[in-house]
């Protein structure tokens, strides 16, 4: 497969990213041609950010999994789409040609029609990091059923949400996962998550970790039960749907500043082409690389850069079942020796971590494969991003530090690897078709620089093809979260610099969200769940900053009566109740790193929390923490200062 479309220069980087910004309809025209409809569009962009309303490439049809693989069946057949690696090196790995991979997809396919999804149904996606996820992602876009990917360390209780929140019918799972050590029952989480649950009709259950599940009568079907019924059938195609450009492929939850996640809605056109074209120019990907995305199809990043960019574009992706740090933190390093990787794509937060054990398990594995090393989830440091240059590209490979966010679906700023400029710890220039602006509180645009740099809150003036199009079933949310702090602008809730050269780096989240390992926490999810606690009275959650996790979740808890001489236990007790509880609520990933207890909050006199304050304390800043005669109790301060963990 060839990328006519590839930037290969600064100077074309320059002119294509003008084009796209004076003529965006043009632009995205000309790169839609390269991909198969059904049918082409009427009209190329419509839009307006006050609704808001984006429709790309209206009037046409399309199915994305005809892009993704029947177009590359001919040319392509036999090459590797995914290579799979398991989580314990000793298993067998596993390889799926492009031809194997659209059987397999067309086969599970006919299963959900067999069991009675159509267009337009939700159906629920909870699974360890198996080919057979991915399958189940794209026989979902196969007859255009909309998958909710929800990742493997979200409890029950999540789930139960999510599956409300989407009214979904279907569940796809496995009876368990395996995840370094640890073997996840994901099909008895499920379980738990549909106790009381009216919506869901069937389960489909794919075997891996084989432990004792139980399957309810009527309800619970395995998946290889269900794909020996459709090979009897001789069901082995499945024609791919018919798809309006702007009908919805997926949803994501993701979190938010209040306490409920959001339903990311990405429709199919648009999504497509901006995540082929990003994977095509930002990692400069060329025919015959392997791609290791090291990211989990629960979270965007899987979505776009393990499925569905790599797969459009004909390339083999490798897919990773374990974690970096098991059996040895040699892992990842294994593996792109195994099989000769070409691009790594991974965390800071794993970068930070793996640099913890030295140099020892990265001696010994050839690393010469690597051509292309990239980041994303949260800003890299310095210090991480010489070591990853240093050590694992060996001074030779490009970095790409890609900032996005779930609600952006694609890559928005990054460098071009080998193209574009890199420097450490900046995520450099937008993407053709991405306009930024940083604004003040007020919206006004900054204009004046500050120490060589301007800086303020990252907006985005026009839309890209992969823009959210909606929050499922609450448009309103949409609209309020996203295009109403600042009239006609999308907002990211990050703050960001932008130096002389018009070079972007991104300072973190602006508003109540925490990036704990690259992932995204909500504040107000973790005190609701700490609050369900029956001791607690009230809790504020904060961010610090942590040296591996990038930030950590510092809890200050009101709790009932003592919490040093309780009826319940001590303090450690108590805590160890707000860990489960939490768990329970969210899932082990929104434990708090630091649980302070407190006899009560500094809140103003209207009763606010000031959060400012926590966070100083929490970051260890406890000398200047700014004006607090405002204060409803400023004796409260100190109290929570000369206890603090
Ligand atoms: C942060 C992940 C700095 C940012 C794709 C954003 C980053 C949030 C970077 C989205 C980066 C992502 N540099 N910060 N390269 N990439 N972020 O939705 O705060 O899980 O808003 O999407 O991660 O997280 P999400």
């Amino acid at each position: 497969m060839s990328y006519p479309y590839q930037i290969k220069s600064f100077e074309q980087y320059q002119k294509d990213y003008k084009r796209s910004i004076e003529d965006p309809a043009g632009f995205w025209s000309d790169i839609a041609e390269h991909f198969q409809w059904k049918k082409k569009w009427d009209n190329p962009l419509n839009w307006n950010f006050t609704e808001p309303k984006v429709e790309w490439f209206k009037g046409a049809t399309l199915n994305i999994t005809e892009n993704c693989l029947d177009r590359h069946l001919e040319k392509m057949g036999d090459i590797p789409a995914i290579i799979w690696e398991p989580n314990d090196p000793e298993e067998h790995h596993r390889i799926i040609t492009y031809k194997k991979l659209h059987e397999k997809v067309c086969q599970f396919a006919n299963v959900l029609k067999n069991n009675g999804v159509k267009k337009g149904d939700r159906v629920c996606i909870y699974m360890g990091m198996i080919p057979e996820l991915a399958i189940a992602v794209l026989a979902c876009a196969r007859i255009g059923a909309i998958h909710s990917v929800v990742f493997g360390g979200f409890s029950a209780q999540s789930i139960a949400d999510r599956l409300y929140d989407a009214q979904a019918e279907y569940i796809i799972t496995c009876d368990g996962a395996y995840r370094g050590a640890k073997d996840i029952p994901l099909k008895s989480v499920i379980d738990d998550a549909l106790i009381g649950n009216r919506t869901v009709k069937r389960v489909i259950v794919c075997t891996r970790t084989r432990t004792p599940v139980s399957m309810i009568k009527g309800r619970d079907v395995w998946w290889e039960d269900e794909i020996k019924k459709i090979e009897t059938l001789g069901l082995n195609d499945c024609a791919a749907e018919d798809m309006e450009a702007e009908d919805p492929l997926f949803i994501l939850y993701t979190s938010g500043s209040t306490g409920k996640p959001k339903g990311v809605v990405h429709s199919c056109a648009g999504y497509m082409l901006y995540t082929n074209y990003t994977f095509v120019n930002v990692f400069q990907y060329q025919p015959g690389d392997i791609h290791f995305c090291t990211a989990d199809i629960g979270w965007i990043t899987g979505h776009s850069y393990i499925v569905y960019g790599p797969l459009s574009a004909g390339a083999t992706t490798l897919m990773f079942e374990g974690v970096p740090t098991w059996p040895d933190a040699g892992r990842f390093w294994d593996i792109i020796d195994k099989y000769r990787v070409n691009i790594l794509y991974t965390a800071p937060t794993a970068i930070r971590s793996l640099m913890g054990f030295g140099l020892g398990p990265v001696h010994g594995h050839d690393l010469s494969s690597l051509k292309i090393l990239g980041t994303v989830g949260e800003p890299i440091n310095e210090e991480a991003w010489h070591w990853y240059h240093e050590h694992i590209g060996k001074g030779k490979c490009p970095i790409v530090d890609t900032w996005w966010q779930t609600e952006t679906g694609g890559i928005l700023i990054s460098n071009l690897a080998g193209v574009t400029p890199a420097k450490a710890s900046w995520a450099t220039l937008p993407l053709p078709g991405v306009e930024p602006v940083l604004v003040d509180e007020k919206g006004d645009e900054i204009t004046t620089m500050e120490d060589g740099v301007y800086k303020g809150n990252l907006c985005i003036k026009q839309p890209w093809p992969s823009i959210l199009r909606t929050t499922y079933g609450d448009h309103e949310r949409c609209r309020t979260n996203y295009f109403a702090t600042y009239p006609n602008l999308y907002f990211t809730g990050d703050g960001a610099l932008k130096d002389e050269q018009g070079f972007y780096r991104i300072t973190g989240r602006v508003d109540d969200v925490l990036n704990v390992s690259g992932h995204r926490i909500g504040t107000a999810e973790v005190e609701n769940a700490i609050n369900m606690h029956s001791g607690v009275v009230e809790s504020a959650v904060v961010g610090y900053p942590h040296e591996i996790k990038g930030q950590g979740i510092y809890a200050f808890v009101i709790y009932t009566g003592s919490h040093q001489q309780n009826t319940h236990g001590t303090a450690d007790l108590i805590r160890k109740d707000l860990l489960q509880t939490v768990t329970r609520i969210i899932g082990p990933i929104a434990k708090p790193d630091k649980i302070q207890f407190v006899s009560g909050l500094p809140k103003t006199r209207s009763g606010k929390i000031m959060r400012r304050i926590l966070r100083k304390i929490a970051e260890g800043e406890v000398e200047n923490l700014g004006d607090t005669t405002t204060l409803l109790d400023p004796a409260i301060v100190d109290e929570i200062k000369n206890g603090r963990l």
